[in-house]
Order: structure tokens, then sequence, then C-alpha cells
């Protein structure tokens, strides 16, 4: 199958936004503490968190409300945040220090090359992928992040029981994500369809939005076989 960024490419667009004072702060003292460099080789969870409990990647937190939320109410899981977004990655650091998260790192890069990298295979206990770029029109539908290849790289990095839990308030970006995750037989969809609404994840800003649009949210859970 031929390799899906070859041609260049990507999921985002890199959006020109305003660094805030508190986010300008946040990246210049806090990132030495609390982000991992891309780097070319595997990152070493346990050395990183000080411990070996279960490793959760979340692709694309863009503000980073509910993964700082998340990772509050979850201290005995450790999560690392992917995001390209310059503001996001200050405003998630800053988030991390008043709420003293030892739990939560940050990598600035494209998730695309960071899993191909620097995740070791079967480390993961969990993907989150909330509101991914929906890039709507007909022309734009191959940038979507969730595709059979991207899939396809991701699933040996996760642990057998494991889970990946995407949500889309695009309808046809969600039946597309059914379809990617039916062609793999070792995913298990428990829902058999869309899942009912996951109680714990708390709504992000990108979601905040589609509702006020009024757009359905579609939630999709797969475990790993
Ligand atoms: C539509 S926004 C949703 C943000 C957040 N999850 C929310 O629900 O509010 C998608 C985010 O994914 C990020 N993103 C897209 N492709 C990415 C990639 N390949 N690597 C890292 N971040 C990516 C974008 O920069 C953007 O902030």
């Amino acid at each position: 199958m031929q390799e899906y960024d070859k041609r260049g490419i990507r999921s985002y667009v890199l959006r020109t936004g305003r660094l805030s004072r508190l986010q300008k702060n946040a990246l210049e003292t806090l990132s030495d503490r609390y982000s991992i460099p891309f780097q070319n080789k595997h990152i070493n969870f346990e050395k990183i968190f000080g411990n070996n409990n279960p490793v959760i990647i979340e692709i694309g937190f863009g503000m980073g409300h509910a993964t700082a939320e998340i990772a509050d109410k979850n201290r005995h899981k450790n999560y690392i945040g992917i995001e390209v977004h310059t503001p996001g990655v200050g405003k998630l650091l800053s988030r991390i220090d008043i709420l003293n998260l030892s739990n939560l790192r940050i990598i600035q890069y494209d998730a695309v090359h960071v899993i191909r990298t620097m995740v070791p295979s079967g480390s993961l206990q969990g993907v989150h992928i909330f509101f991914p770029d929906p890039w709507p029109k007909k022309k734009h539908n191959k940038r979507r992040l969730i595709k059979h290849e991207f899939i396809e790289e991701l699933l040996p990095l996760i642990k057998k029981d494991g889970y990946i839990y995407a949500v889309t308030d695009w309808e046809d970006y969600a039946e597309q994500i059914l379809r990617v995750f039916n062609k793999f037989t070792e995913l298990k969809n428990p829902y058999g369809n869309y899942a009912d609404g996951i109680e714990w994840r708390p709504d992000t800003s990108f979601e905040k939005k589609g509702i006020k649009k009024n757009h359905k949210i579609r939630e999709i859970w797969e475990i790993v076989l």
C-alpha cells in the first residue's frame, strides 16, 4: 500500500495564533521540565515518569483542557499529549505546572512521525484522538489523520486489551473511522457501532464549537485483541 505521507500530506495546518503572555512564559520556563523533544529513537516511558504505570497518548490535544483534566483525575496513569500548535502547548504546559501533573508530558511534533519513531511496540495502554481535523471538503479528505495506513502503524504500539478512542462531530468522518477500524481483525468494537457517550471524557474546546452548530458528537471505542 502506498505510504500515506510520501507526498508530504499533513493532517494539520500550522495556525499562527498569537501567544498570550502566560503561554509564552510557560513555553520559556516549563518546556525543559514537561516537554519531550522529538528524537529519532524510542522513548523510555519508565524513565520519564519514574514508574511503569499504563501510558496513554493523546493526538492533537488543541488547548489541552480535556487532557489536563483527564490526567488530573487519573494520577495512576501516564499521559503523553502530542500537538503541533504552539499556543496550545504553552497553555497545557501552564496547566501541568498549576495542577502539578507529574503524569503528563508533551511532545510538540507531527504525531505521524512521533508514533513512527519514538513509541516502542506494545508500550501503550490507549490512544485518544478527540476531534481530529475534519477536512470536510472531498478534495481534502485525504488529509484526515484516521485512515488505514495510519492505524496500521499505530496498532502494533498498543498493548493487547488496550484501546483507541476517537471522537468527531463530522458524520462522514465518523463513518470513515468506523470503516477503517472494521478492516482490522486485531480490533474489536464492543458497541458494534458508535459508543454511548463515555462519561469520563470532559468536553473539549472544539466539541463546544460543534455543539453550538448543532453537530452530533460521535464516539468510537475499539479494543485491541
Ligand atoms: C480540530 S482540533 C481539536 C483539538 C482538541 N482535541 C479539541 O477537541 O478541542 C485538531 C488538533 O489536532 C492537531 N493535529 C492535527 N494533526 C496533527 C498531527 N499530525 N500531529 C499533531 N497534532 C495534530 C491540530 O493542530 C489541532 O490542534
